[in-house]
């Protein structure tokens, strides 16, 4: 494997199809469309002045989820293999998901002689481009992965730090190239068990240089100290992978050190943690509208947001629609919002959520909607009877291919499939259980 590290020649031959995606905010070109505002670490709302103002709590308000599982073992049992968990991860064989051994590990490109070389040497996993035009002087650019992101029910992407030395302490006078966060520009594709180019990178290019904006850690991590500008200029050592218990129930060392001292609150007294049942039900939805509403443009900076808070004031979400485009970012709050029975109800998230435990079967979601409907009130229940039983969420809730754009191989365009949140009438979803699940 070729792995010089020839970052200066890449414009070379390339540079018509090089292009600037550095500040792209999203995953997905559609959403880019959404989003373009989410570029920026700023806060924009001047209304909103004491939040805009306010800081994210110190590293050490925190107490990482060690330190909950010994007293929360139920919880702490399950969570570990929710994708919430594993959203974000150091790599290693498990977290990598894709084949980085020889005979699974090229990504052909649109230009032939231009390939992408995916490798393991040393514990350590590396994208390397390629570029055999000229054979007797092949350009080879290589970055590591050092960051794997996505729990790869769809897809997993990489990241890499820029820069040779981790700093030590985030001071701001280290050299700003160091510590640079990047997308790498090749990603893994579970449906198809395949290498495809990372959104919003070019097909035929090489380029290692989308920038990786902390929206982007405010919904894949739990923890980061920012050094901007530029906006992907991180602590390297502040990052806290995966999502934490704290990031639902607020920073947690005041609640361990109560629990551990000679007086614990009893039961029902306050115990320096948010129970989130005890909030509003807007309140409890709101903290999942911190990344289940989309790119949507932040009024405040990064996790300053704290369980509890009222979500408007930090992003501006956009209006509750049914016709919202389903895609792989998520706008679940929205659509669930818009549907009937949240409108009619009580429902919040967890009314079928238990986000303590995977949950990956549909039809297991059924017993939820007979809380508050009989099978004999659906119109399907004439013809079909009790075969509807298990199928609610079949119809109700079609999985659905996103119509965003994930990437484009080969000529083959790839659309993420997503359970839509607005539970509605489907007549498309109707013929058959079965041939329903699809499309
Ligand atoms: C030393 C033991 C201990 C540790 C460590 C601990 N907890 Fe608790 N926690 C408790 C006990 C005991 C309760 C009360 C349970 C009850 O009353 O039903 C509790 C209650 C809670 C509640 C509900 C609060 C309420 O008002 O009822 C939440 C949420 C919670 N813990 C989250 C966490 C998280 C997150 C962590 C890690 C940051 C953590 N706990 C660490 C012992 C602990
Ligand atoms: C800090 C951001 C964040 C918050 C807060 C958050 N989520 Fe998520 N959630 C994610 C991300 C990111 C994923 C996708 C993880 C992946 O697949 O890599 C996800 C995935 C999920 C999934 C799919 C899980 C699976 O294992 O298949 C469910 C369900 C979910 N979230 C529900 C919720 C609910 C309900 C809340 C509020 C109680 C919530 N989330 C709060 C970021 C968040
Ligand atoms: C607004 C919060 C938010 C932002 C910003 C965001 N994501 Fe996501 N991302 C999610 C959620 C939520 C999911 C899961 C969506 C679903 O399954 O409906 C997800 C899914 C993914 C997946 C697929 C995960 C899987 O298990 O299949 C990848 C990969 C990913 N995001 C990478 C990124 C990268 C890289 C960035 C920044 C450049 C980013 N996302 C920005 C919330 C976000
Ligand atoms: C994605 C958000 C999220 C994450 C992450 C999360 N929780 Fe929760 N937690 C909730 C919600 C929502 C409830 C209330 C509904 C329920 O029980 O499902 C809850 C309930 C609880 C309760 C019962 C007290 C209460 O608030 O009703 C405890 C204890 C608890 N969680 C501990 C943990 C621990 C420990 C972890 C990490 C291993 C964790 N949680 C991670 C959202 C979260
Ligand atoms: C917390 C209670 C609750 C739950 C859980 C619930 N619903 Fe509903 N649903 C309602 C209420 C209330 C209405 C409105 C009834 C009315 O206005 O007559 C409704 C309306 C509907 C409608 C009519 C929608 C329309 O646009 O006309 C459908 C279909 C439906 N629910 C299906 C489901 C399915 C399927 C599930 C499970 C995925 C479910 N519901 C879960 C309470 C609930
Ligand atoms: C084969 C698809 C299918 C399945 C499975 C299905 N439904 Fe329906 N449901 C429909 C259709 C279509 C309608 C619209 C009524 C019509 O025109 O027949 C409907 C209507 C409804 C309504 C609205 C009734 C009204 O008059 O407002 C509710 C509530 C409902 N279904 C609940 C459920 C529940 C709960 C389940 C699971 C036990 C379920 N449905 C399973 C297709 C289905
Ligand atoms: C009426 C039941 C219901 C409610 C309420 C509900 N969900 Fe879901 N959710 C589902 C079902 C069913 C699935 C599909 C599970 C599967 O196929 O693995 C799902 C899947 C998801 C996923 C994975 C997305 C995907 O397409 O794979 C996320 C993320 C999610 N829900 C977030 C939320 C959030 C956030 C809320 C609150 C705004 C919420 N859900 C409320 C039923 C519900």
């Amino acid at each position: 494997m070729l792995d010089v590290h020839l970052r200066k020649s890449i414009g070379s031959p390339l540079k018509a199809k090089l292009f600037p995606v550095a500040f792209a905010c999203l995953l997905l070109p559609g959403v880019l469309a959404l989003s373009a505002d989410c570029q920026d670490t700023q806060p924009r709302g001047a209304s909103h002045a004491s939040v805009s103002e306010r800081q994210p709590p110190p590293p050490s308000a925190y107490a990482g989820d060690a330190s909950c599982a010994g007293c929360h073992k139920e919880q702490a049992a399950s969570y570990p293999l929710t994708a919430h968990h594993l959203t974000s991860e150091l790599p290693s064989e498990t977290s990598v998901g894709g084949n980085f051994n020889p005979g699974a590990n090229v990504l052909h490109t649109a230009v032939p002689e231009l390939t992408y070389e995916m490798t393991v040497r040393d514990g350590r996993y590396f994208e390397t481009a390629v570029m055999r035009d000229d054979p007797a002087h092949p350009i080879a650019v290589t970055e590591p992965v050092d960051i794997v992101v996505g729990a790869g029910r769809k897809a997993k992407t990489y990241l890499y730090w820029r820069g040779d030395q981790p700093a030590e302490a985030p001071s701001a006078t280290s050299d700003a190239a160091i510590n640079q966060l990047f997308e790498l520009p090749v990603s893994f594709w579970t449906e198809t068990q395949k290498w495809v180019y990372s959104p919003s990178y070019e097909d035929g290019t090489i380029n290692f240089d989308r920038a990786v904006v902390p929206r982007c850690l405010d919904c894949h991590a739990s923890y980061f100290q920012s050094l901007a500008p530029p906006v992907n200029r991180f602590a390297r050592n502040s990052l806290v992978l995966g999502i934490t218990c704290e990031k639902c129930h607020g920073p947690g060392r005041a609640h361990v050190d109560l629990m551990n001292s000679k007086n614990p609150p009893s039961h029902g007294q306050p115990m320096a943690i948010v129970k989130l049942t005890d909030l509003p039900r807007d309140r409890q939805v709101d903290i999942c509208a911190l990344c289940h509403a989309g790119a949507v443009r932040p009024l405040a900076p990064s996790l300053t947001f704290l369980p509890g808070d009222e979500i408007d004031k930090f992003l501006r979400i956009t209006d509750e629609k049914s016709d919202f485009p389903v895609d792989v970012h998520s706008h679940q709050v929205q659509l669930l919002k818009s549907s009937r029975c949240y409108r009619s109800s009580q429902m919040t998230c967890s009314t079928c959520h238990n986000v303590h435990t995977p949950q990956r079967d549909a039809d297991a979601f059924s017993p939820y909607c007979l809380n508050c409907h009989q099978p004999a009130k659906c119109g399907k229940f004439a013809t079909m009877g009790a075969q509807i039983a298990g199928k609610c969420i079949t119809c109700h809730m079609p999985l659905q291919r996103s119509v965003v754009l994930f990437s484009e191989v080969d000529g083959q365009e790839l659309h993420p499939t997503v359970r839509n949140h607005h539970i509605g009438i489907y007549p498309e979803a109707t013929a058959t259980p079965k041939s329903a699940s699809g499309r």
